[in-house]
């Protein structure tokens, strides 16, 4: 089969991830026959540096024709302590995911055996850990209208969402829910937002008409914040607004011992998105520190995306098998201090084999 893919490296250790995440595609071309073509396209920090813009016309049109689009991270320390710049390279990202309608964003939490005592946390509070994250990805605070300080000192941004937007993303949730363990934890703000009573109320209608059999529960974001770390493996799908999920899928990352290894997706009826769900990580680039698997367990899930579910199981069990060898970046064996490439190279050696 052949497949295009847009390549976003994005800022800091994004091209070292993506080089890695390629590397493997390559290897899966080779073992099961397929073709990709990758095409470069600019984004965020880099973008702004040499068009002005972080999302330059010419990658949305590279993102509109291609398959599927595969990005690395985004985030420059130059603008973060900057907050009367302009332009931000953020503002790619969300403009990307805005422009593309990708609405929903998954972000599975799984854990590896072989890490179980990496993570900060009890190895008995995190067995069977196996949850995702369903967040809503295009409205919200995010895209809200926002007023920028005036000179009075008062800024804000506005929470809205519509009916609508919560019930194509609540869709997605349910029917993952109704494949696996059935369950669906909404994650709000209810007894305070507006827009998180509309959340209950869209949700609670829509499982009442077309979802009876899977179960579901609601928690406030408060509590929610609180239960990932005491009691992570009570959930399964944990339907989400922008904020709440872009938080709480930082939190859940850190069950599994590192960000380095959470993959997303970012779906929306027309295109999709695969990315890390960490960002640039400025200090650790060129140093040949950054951990690829996020990226390359994303490249699974954009496999998983074009159907090809053998390969992008293979790429699963490939991570699974060097994770076992004890082969990785510092983050997850400090002992061991591979290097960026030699973790991608050790993934593809076993997808080879
Ligand atoms: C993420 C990131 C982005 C977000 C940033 C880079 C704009 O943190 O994908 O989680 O806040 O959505
Ligand atoms: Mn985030």
């Amino acid at each position: 089969m052949h497949k295009k893919i847009a390549v976003l490296d994005g800022d800091g250790i994004g091209p070292e991830i993506i080089t890695e995440a390629i590397k493997v595609l390559h290897a899966i071309e080779k073992k099961y026959n397929h073709s990709f073509s990758f095409e470069q396209a600019l984004i965020g920090s880099v973008a702004i540096d040499s068009t002005g813009d972080p999302l330059p016309e010419k990658t949305i049109e590279i993102c509109k024709s291609s398959d599927a689009i595969l990005f690395g991270a985004i985030g420059d320390p130059k603008y973060d302590n900057e907050p009367n710049s302009k332009v931000r390279p953020e503002q790619g990202l969300l403009a990307l995911r805005k422009t593309l309608d990708l609405y929903c964003n998954i972000r599975p939490v799984t854990i590896f055996d072989r890490l179980i005592d990496s993570s900060p946390l009890k190895r008995d509070r995190i067995k069977g850990v196996d949850l995702v994250i369903y967040r809503e990805l295009t409205s919200g605070i995010y895209f809200g209208q926002k007023k920028e300080a005036t000179e009075k000192g008062i800024a804000s941004d506005l929470c809205a969402y519509s009916k609508e937007e919560i019930l194509r993303v609540a869709h997605f949730a349910f029917k993952a829910a109704a494949k696996r363990k059935n369950k669906l934890t909404l994650v709000d703000k209810a007894n305070v937002l507006a827009s998180s009573r509309l959340w209950r109320r869209v949700v609670t209608e829509l499982h009442k008409k077309e979802y009876k059999d899977v179960e579901l529960d609601f928690l406030y974001v408060d509590n929610a914040a609180m239960q990932i770390v005491l009691n992570p493996a009570q959930f399964d799908i944990i339907l989400t607004g922008n904020l709440f999920g872009d938080i709480i899928s930082d939190e859940a990352s850190v069950i599994g011992g590192s960000i380095g290894l959470l993959p997303s997706a970012s779906v929306g009826s027309r295109y999709a998105l695969f990315e890390p769900i960490h960002g640039s990580f400025p200090q650790g680039k060129g140093k040949c520190i950054a951990n690829p698997i996020a990226t390359i367990l994303s490249a699974a899930m954009m496999l998983d995306h074009f159907d090809m579910a053998q390969e992008a199981n293979a790429i699963r069990h490939a991570v699974e098998k060097t994770i076992n060898c004890n082969i990785g970046t510092p983050d997850i064996a400090p002992n061991q201090n591979s290097t960026t490439a030699e973790v991608g190279s050790y993934i593809s050696n076993i997808i080879l084999e």
